[in-house]
C-alpha cells in the first residue's frame, strides 16, 4: 500500500513531468507568420468573393459550406494562438533564427518613427515595457477570433462582415505600439 509520503512523491513527480512536457509559448514572430497572417488572408480572401452587388455588405448565397468551415477554423486558430500569447508569462518577439520583416531596413536616425523599431531587440523592449497592453491587444484578437468561429457555425454574414472589415484595425492596434509601424518597409536604396 502507498503511504502518504509515497503519494506525495508520486504527485510531485507527476507535476514535475507535466511541467517539463509543457511546450514553450511560440514566439510572436512564429505566431504572425504561421497563424495570424495566413488565417487573416483566408478570412479576407473568402470575404472578398462574397460582396453583394452594391459592395456594402456580404451575400451569404456566395458562401459555400466549405467556406464557412474554413472561416470557422481560421477564427478558432487565431483565437487559440492569441490566447496563448495573452496568457504567456513572458512573450518573446523572435527566436534566434527568426527574422522580423523589415528588420534590415531599420536604420537608426533615418526616418525615425517609421522603421526604427523593427529589430527583434527593439520590439522585445517595446513588449517588455508594457506587457499588460500587449496581452490586452492579444485578448482583443482572441475575442474577434472566437466571435468569428461562433458566427461561422450560424453562417452569420452580418458578423462575418464586421469581423472581416475590422480585422486590419485589430492587427494594426498591436503593430503600431509594439512593432513601431503598420507600414511595409521602405524600398531599399
Ligand atoms: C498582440 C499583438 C499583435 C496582434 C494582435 C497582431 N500582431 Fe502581427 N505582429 C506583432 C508584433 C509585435 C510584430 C513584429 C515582431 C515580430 O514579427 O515578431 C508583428 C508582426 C507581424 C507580421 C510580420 C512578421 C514577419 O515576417 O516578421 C505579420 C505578417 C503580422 N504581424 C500579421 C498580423 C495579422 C494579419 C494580425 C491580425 C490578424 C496581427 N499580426 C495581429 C504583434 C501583433
Amino acid at each position: 500500500m502507498l503511504n502518504k509520503v509515497a503519494v506525495t512523491l508520486l504527485a510531485s513527480g507527476l507535476l514535475l513531468a507535466a511541467g517539463c512536457s509543457q511546450k514553450p509559448t511560440p514566439t510572436v514572430n512564429a505566431s504572425m507568420t504561421q497563424v495570424m497572417s495566413p488565417q487573416a488572408q483566408t478570412i479576407w480572401d473568402i470575404t472578398s468573393r462574397a460582396f453583394n452587388a452594391k459592395g456594402d455588405g456580404l451575400d451569404g448565397s456566395k458562401l459555400s459550406d466549405d467556406d464557412w468551415k474554413k472561416l470557422g477554423k481560421a477564427g478558432a486558430l487565431m483565437r487559440d494562438r492569441a490566447r496563448l500569447l495573452a496568457k504567456a508569462k513572458h512573450v518573446t518577439a523572435a527566436g534566434p533564427h527568426e527574422t522580423i520583416l523589415g528588420a534590415f531596413a531599420s536604420r537608426p536616425g533615418f526616418r525615425k518613427g517609421t522603421w526604427d523599431a523593427a529589430s527583434p531587440k527593439q520590439v522585445q523592449a517595446l513588449i517588455d515595457a508594457n506587457p499588460a497592453h500587449f496581452a490586452e491587444r492579444a485578448r482583443n484578437l482572441a475575442t474577434v477570433g472566437d466571435t468569428l468561429e461562433k458566427a461561422a457555425r450560424r453562417k452569420d454574414v452580418r458578423i462575418l462582415y464586421q469581423v472581416s472589415s475590422g480585422l486590419d484595425e485589430d492587427c494594426d492596434s498591436c503593430h503600431q505600439p509594439f512593432w513601431g509601424t503598420d507600414e511595409p518597409p521602405p524600398f531599399p536604396r
